[in-house]
Formats: structure tokens, C-alpha cells, sequence
């Protein structure tokens, strides 16, 4: 039954199966908090109770999904779910090739290889972690050319994630065009905190980027969510499907990158997706030396069937209107508790405002770090720091970037936990909010060379 006036997010699916959590005290959750170095990535997953770390990979799979997957054909070439999920491709995303990879970061290195020289400029709606990383390791540099109020975590802007022509325009005028392979647009953008893009904007970087020679490149790994804010919030498109707005938000691009962990419902999986034949052949080329053959770039025939039927998933308007309001819940219930948050809530997460939650920390005292570690102390309650330590380092003066957002990100898996749990959170972050002034920060002990945040240690100052 379609009820798109209703107000409820509540879950167009019931439970079949179950995964039992364990309870853990609080001396369970200190000593794992120290084992781990205080870095939530090196919790052991059987220590957390309700795993908030992140929405990649962790969704839970439907019936009609694990089906599919019995359905594997594990062929080396040709497997015919390789040609299911082009066709998936083809239908919801509309481009005309598709190149599939183990998941996000592979497209991105291809795309990456292919396209950026060295001294060349990428312009991005804000920094993805593994999205500049592989733009820097093919030479490129990457130019954030997002709307001020993306950095403003208080700032009420329908499509936060808005490229800036000023920006962009700027940008061309200092380097030349020639000097700027494409532009790489997320939607939405993960570290703005799941903020959408609007369709007027999309349309916008269009024509000034034909008007350049400069491609358009999405960071399309949670486009359909991108989507619901376009149908909920834009005018003129609340009575259009969410798969006709996926499908025209695509229309205005070349190519995109995906890590379909996210909005397609799987636990592995993503793919490069193309218009142009050349960079396709190239692209097709490259995948064999890094991935796997053309046919199932690092993936089994069973896992690109269960992503080829997310991808149908996906889009369906009850399943994203549910995924939505939950996050949507747990924000206005932490907001009536005036609990600061990156507003308005994104897609997939809620990001708590570190530098406001804290402030008597000084950002290398790493803020977002050491409230990731507090919540999981009173809680056993996961979540991730998106701030200075994921932020890095900058590759010429060897200095921490310092950025404006200092984010700890509550991100909720896919059709997995229910109300309850969304409740036992927010009293959780309560908990903390009201120990705030007496809780300390921390220093960085280790810390690796890439993506330090994945493996960086911390002790207690
Ligand atoms: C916006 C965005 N782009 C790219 C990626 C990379 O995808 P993957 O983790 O599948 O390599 C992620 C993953 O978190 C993401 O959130």
C-alpha cells in the first residue's frame, strides 16, 4: 500500500532472524577502550552492543537478496549476475557501462589512474577520505569548492552539500581549465554530515562544466538518499518517484564512483559507472590488473546479484522514507535535549557537534576522538570520529589539517536496529552530555601512514 503522506517512518519490514547482542559492564567496556587505544575502529565488534560505527556494509540483507545470492553464478567470465547488475545499473542509475570493483575505494583508484596527471586540480564538495587519497596518489590536488554553510554546523540549509560556482569558477580562472581532469560531486556529503545536494545545483555545475571541458564525476554511494531530500525538500518534485529523480540527478554527470555498502543494501560491492566508451575500455582494462576480471571485478556472482536486487531495493519509497525518519527520530529527540548536532539532519547519520559538546578541548586534544571513547564507556554504544584525526594530514607542510568540522557521526545501519535501540541511544548521549565539563581529552600515541584514523592510538591526557 503506498501511504506517502504519512509522517511515520515506521519499518515496512519485519524480523526473520536474529543476531543476539552481548551486554558488556562498564570495567568491560574501559578495559576494551584501552586494549583498543581508544579508537573505536579497534573495538572488537562482540565488545558493542549497539554498532553505530558506520552504514557501510552493515545493512541487513532482505529475503529476496539472500535468495539471489543462492543464485550465484561463479563463473570466472561472464557470470550472468555480472549482467543482471548492468542492467540494475542501467535502469536506476542510467549510465551505459558499468565496471564492477570490490567496493567503493576500487572505483575510486581506477577512475583516479585514468583521468588525473600529475599537477592537476580535482575540485570536490568537501573531502571524502578515500577519495582524495587516491586523487593525491595519482598527483592530483583536491580543491573543496562547497557552499560555506558546510562548515557551519549550525547553519539551516535545505542542500548543505551545494557545489559553489564561485568556488569552482575561481578555481578555473587561477589554474585553467585544462588543468582540471573533472569534478567530483558527493551525493550526499558523508562528511558534511549525509547533506544533500539539490537538483537546481546539479544542473548548474552541469552547464558550467560542458561550458569547460570539465567532466562530472558523483561520489554516487548514497545518491538515493540524496534523492529523498530532493523529493522532500525541492519544489517540483514532490510527486516524482525517487528512482525518476535518482535517475535524472545521474543524467547530469559523466560517470560516477560507488560503494554500493551504502544505498544498495549490501555487505560488499560497488562499481564505476560510465558514459564515454574510452574512459570505459581504459577503465575495463585497469580493473583486471587491481580487481578482477571485467566480469566481476573482486566481487562473487552472488554478491553482485544480492547488489544488483538492492539496487531495485533501494529505491523503493517506503524503504528510504523508513531509513530516513529513523535517523530523522533519533535527531529531533536529541535536538528537544538540546544536544548540539550538525543541522539539518542528513541521511545516514547523526553527527554530534564535537567542538560545541566540548569546548573547554582544544582541537588537538581531539574532541570528536575522545567523545566517540565516552559514549562507548557509558553505552557500549559505537561510533566514529569524522574530524581532525580523519581529516590527516596535509601532504606538503606534514601539518594536521585543522577542520572547521569536528564531528563524531552516530551512523545507522540499513533496516537493522529497531525504535528501542534509537531510544537507548539518545538517553546515552544524554548521559554524557550531562558529564561533559568533567571528561578529557586525549593524545595521539601511533599513528600510521594513511587513513590514520582507521589504526591512530590515543591515550588519556
Ligand atoms: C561518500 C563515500 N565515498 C566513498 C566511500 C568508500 O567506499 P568503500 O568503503 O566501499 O570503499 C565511502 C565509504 O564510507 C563513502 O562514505
Amino acid at each position: 500500500m503506498e501511504t506517502p503522506k504519512r509522517r511515520s517512518w515506521a519499518e515496512p519490514y519485519k524480523i526473520k532472524v536474529v543476531e543476539p547482542l552481548k551486554m558488556t559492564s562498564r570495567e568491560d567496556r574501559k578495559r576494551a577502550l584501552e586494549e583498543a587505544g581508544y579508537n573505536t575502529f579497534l573495538l572488537k565488534s562482540e565488545d558493542v552492543y549497539i554498532d553505530l560505527l558506520t552504514d557501510s556494509g552493515t545493512s541487513a540483507m532482505s529475503d529476496y537478496q539472500w535468495a539471489g545470492m543462492m543464485l550465484g553464478d561463479e563463473a570466472y567470465a561472464g557470470s550472468r549476475n555480472y549482467y543482471n547488475l548492468e542492467r540494475a545499473v542501467q535502469t536506476y542509475y542510467g549510465y551505459k557501462y558499468l565496471v564492477p570493483t570490490h567496493q567503493g575505494r576500487g572505483a575510486e583508484h581506477i577512475i583516479s589512474q585514468i583521468l588525473i596527471k600529475p599537477g592537476t586540480y580535482i575540485p570536490g564538495n568537501m573531502y571524502f577520505t578515500t577519495t582524495r587519497l587516491h586523487q593525491e596518489l595519482a598527483g592530483g590536488k583536491f580543491v573543496d569548492v562547497i557552499i560555506d554553510e558546510a562548515h557551519d554546523p549550525a547553519a539551516e540549509h535545505p542542500f548543505k552539500g551545494n557545489v559553489d560556482l564561485n568556488k569552482l569558477d575561481a578555481l578555473v580562472k587561477k589554474v585553467g581549465a585544462d588543468k582540471i581532469p573533472y569534478i567530483t560531486v558527493g551525493v550526499t556529503v558523508n562528511m558534511a554530515g549525509g547533506q544533500p545536494v539539490s537538483m537546481a545545483n546539479l544542473k548548474e555545475v552541469r552547464a558550467y562544466c560542458q561550458k569547460h571541458g570539465i567532466r562530472v564525476v558523483y561520489d554516487a554511494t548514497r545518491a538515493v538518499e540524496n534523492a529523498y531530500f530532493i523529493k522532500t525538500r525541492e519544489k517540483g518534485y514532490a510527486d516524482t518517484s525517487i528512482a525518476a529523480i535518482l535517475k535524472e540527478m545521474c543524467s547530469y554527470s559523466d560517470a560516477c564512483t560507488m560503494s554500493g555498502k551504502k544505498d544498495a543494501l549490501v555487505n560488499i560491492g560497488g562499481f564505476l559507472a560510465l558514459n564515454e566508451w574510452d574512459v570505459f575500455e581504459e577503465a575495463r582494462n585497469m580493473v583486471v590488473v587491481y580487481e578482477g576480471l571485467h566480469t566481476y571485478g573482486g566481487l562473487a556472482g552472488r554478491d553482485m546479484e544480492a547488489m544488483a536486487r538492492g539496487i531495485e531495493e533501494s529505491v523503493q519509497e517506503d524503504h528510504i522514507r523508513a531509513r530516513i525518519g529513523q535517523v530523522e527520530y533519533v535527531g529531533e529527540k536529541l535536538l528537544a535535549l538540546g544536544v548540539p548536532i550538525v543541522v539539518p539532519v542528513g541521511g545516514h547519520a547523526i553527527f554530534l557537534d564535537a567542538k560545541a559538546f566540548l569546548p573547554h578541548l582544544k582541537q588537538i586534544e581531539f574532541p570528536a576522538q575522545t567523545l566517540a571513547a565516552e559514549l562507548y564507556l557509558e553505552s557500549g554504544i559505537r561510533s566514529m570520529e569524522r574530524g581532525i584525526v580523519s581529516a590527516g594530514r596535509n601532504k606538503e607542510t606534514g601539518d594536521h589539517y585543522y577542520p572547521k568540522l569536528e564531528l563524531v557521526r552516530l551512523t545507522f545501519p540499513r533496516r537493522v536496529y529497531t525504535q528501542a535501540h534509537c531510544d537507548v541511544t539518545v538517553e546515552a548521549v544524554a548521559e554524557v552530555f550531562a558529564r561533559r565539563n568533567s571528561i578529557k581529552g586525549l593524545k595521539m600515541v601511533y599513528e600510521p601512514k594513511y587513513l590514520r584514523f582507521f589504526q591512530a592510538r590515543f591515550e588519556k591526557i
